[in-house]
This record gives structure tokens, C-alpha cells and sequence, in this order.
């Protein structure tokens, strides 16, 4: 069997591509449907983050797929999910079943890049001050969730459970498509006390073993998941993940991290 292609991610903070910079590549590269939304934005900030993870979307399918910046043709299904149209006679750097999955929050963008298998990304951040609402957030969870969550000091080691949690169910569903369609406390996670997933228990119509999950925290404060459904190989064959940080301009050197099954 051939070797899978890896899982590329991008973690990409906003102040990497300075304002003036965002919004001359999102002048160029950006279609009319994305530059209608970058114009609704009542705060900069807000547009500043919406042009900073477009540029990163048409910058890294460029590089991926050889598909020039502004020439990429990304349709949503009917729930908002981007996806990249495959142009007549195939990708010009070849390869197929392309998935992408972006999340953008608090001044922070991680893309993820999957080939023949879907993937789901989520970021946030640790210290969003007021504006935190972690126990509207913890409300969705199953009870077990909300348990292990009860257990930790309160503070940031309970927020932090919180967001590892909320990240990966995120993920999760974006993967699929669904976002927050799907109910929270339809599926769970029981997680390792600082990182990883020790068991995953899908949804009624899905299976547990098509999952690979991975947690990151990219820079302290930012907790991240990325979830991937890898159907075609060996549930001992996972893709390799390669790691990226700052917006991709130049050949950065990937770090290399592993896509563990869940270890029950
Ligand atoms: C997808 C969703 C979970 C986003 O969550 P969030 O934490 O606020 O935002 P994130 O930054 O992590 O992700 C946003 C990005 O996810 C992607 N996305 C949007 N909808 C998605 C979906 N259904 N599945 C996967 N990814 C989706 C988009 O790239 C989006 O950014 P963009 O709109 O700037 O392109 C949430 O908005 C949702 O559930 N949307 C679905 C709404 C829906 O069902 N609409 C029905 C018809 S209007």
C-alpha cells in the first residue's frame, strides 16, 4: 500500500501578516462571497481575523493543490462547511479527495489539510477574560463529561478541561459537517489527565474506530483538537501529522506528531 500523504496543519496568529498585508492578498485572492462578509464586519478586528484566515485557506490550497490563490472555487454545503471544487481534469499537483477545515477565534486560525479522509479543526483560547461563558459551554456536555470537569480545581486547570473538551467535539462535528447541529451530549470523551484521548464513544450512526484524534496547544493559552476520520487504511496505519506555525510565505520545517487511536 502506498504511504498516505500527511495531515497537514497551519497554526497561523493573526499579527503574522501585518493589516496592510491581509488586506492587499484577501484584495486579490479573496471571492466576491468572502469579500461581501470581510465588508459586514462592525469592529477591525473582527475583519482583521476573517482576512487573515482566508488568505491562510487560498495560500495553503495554492501550495497544496497548484491551484493559483485567487482561482480556487470553495462552495459550502447547505450547513456552512467549506470545500474546495475540484477543477475539471483533477488537481494540477495531482492527488485527490482533498479536505480542508478552518477555525479562526481570538486572534488565532489553525487549518487543517486531509487527503482521502474528512477532517475537523478547533481552536480557542484559555484567556478570553469576561467573555468566557464556560458554564453554558459545560451544559452541553454528558454527565461523565461534566463530572471530570467538576473534579478539577477551579480556575484554569477546570477551564482547561473544559476547552480540551469543547475542542474536541468541535472537531468532531466539523468533520462531519454537522458543527453544532449535532447534539454535545451525543457523543464523549474520556480524556488522559494532560493530553489525549483514552476513549471516544460516537454518536448512534457513527463508529468509534474511524477516529483519530490529536490535542495540541500550538502556544501556552491555546488549546486546539483535530479530529480525522481515516477510513481507507489500517486502523495501525495513520497518516503522519506535520505541524506549522506562521502564515506559510516560505518552506517552514514541519513538526512531526502522531495521530493516536484512542486507547480503548
Ligand atoms: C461550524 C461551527 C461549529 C463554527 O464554530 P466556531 O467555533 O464558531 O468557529 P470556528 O472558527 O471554529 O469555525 C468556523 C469555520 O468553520 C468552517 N465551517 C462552517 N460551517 C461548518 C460546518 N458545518 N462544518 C465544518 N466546518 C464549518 C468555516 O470555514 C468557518 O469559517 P468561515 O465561515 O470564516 O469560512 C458553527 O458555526 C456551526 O455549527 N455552523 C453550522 C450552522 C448551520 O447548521 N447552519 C445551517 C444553515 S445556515
Amino acid at each position: 500500500m502506498a504511504a498516505l500523504m500527511p495531515i497537514n496543519l497551519w497554526f497561523c496568529p493573526n499579527e503574522d501578516l501585518a493589516p496592510g498585508i491581509a488586506a492587499t492578498l484577501a484584495a486579490y485572492w479573496l471571492d466576491e462571497h468572502e469579500r461581501e462578509i470581510a465588508g459586514r464586519f462592525l469592529f477591525e478586528r473582527d475583519r482583521r481575523q476573517y482576512l487573515v484566515a482566508h488568505a491562510l485557506v487560498r495560500r495553503v490550497l495554492a501550495l497544496e493543490t497548484g491551484i493559483p490563490e485567487a482561482e480556487a472555487v470553495i462552495w459550502r454545503s447547505s450547513r456552512g462547511r467549506p470545500y474546495l471544487q475540484t477543477p475539471e481534469g483533477g488537481l494540477p499537483r495531482g492527488g485527490d479527495g482533498l479536505d480542508f477545515n478552518l477555525s479562526h477565534a481570538h486572534a488565532y486560525n489553525l487549518l487543517g489539510v486531509a487527503r482521502s479522509c474528512r477532517i475537523g479543526v478547533d481552536v480557542e483560547r484559555l484567556d478570553r477574560g469576561e467573555q468566557q461563558g464556560f458554564e453554558v459551554i459545560i451544559e452541553t456536555f454528558t454527565e461523565g463529561e461534566r463530572e471530570w470537569i467538576g473534579r478539577a480545581a477551579a480556575g484554569r486547570p477546570r477551564d482547561r478541561r473544559v476547552l480540551r473538551l469543547w475542542t474536541l467535539k468541535e472537531s468532531y462535528a466539523k468533520a462531519r459537517g454537522l458543527g453544532l447541529s449535532l447534539a454535545f451530549d451525543s457523543f464523549s470523551f474520556t480524556l488522559a489527565e494532560d493530553r489525549g484521548v483514552i476513549e471516544f464513544r460516537p454518536p448512534a450512526d457513527d463508529l468509534a474506530g474511524r477516529w483519530r484524534f490529536l490535542e495540541l496547544e500550538p502556544v501556552p493559552e491555546v488549546v486546539a483538537s483535530v479530529a480525522v476520520e481515516v477510513v481507507e487504511v489500517e486502523a495501525a496505519d495513520p497518516p503522519a501529522v506535520h505541524l506549522r506555525h506562521g502564515f506559510p510565505w516560505g518552506r517552514a520545517t514541519p513538526r512531526r506528531l502522531t495521530l493516536e487511536a484512542p486507547l480503548r
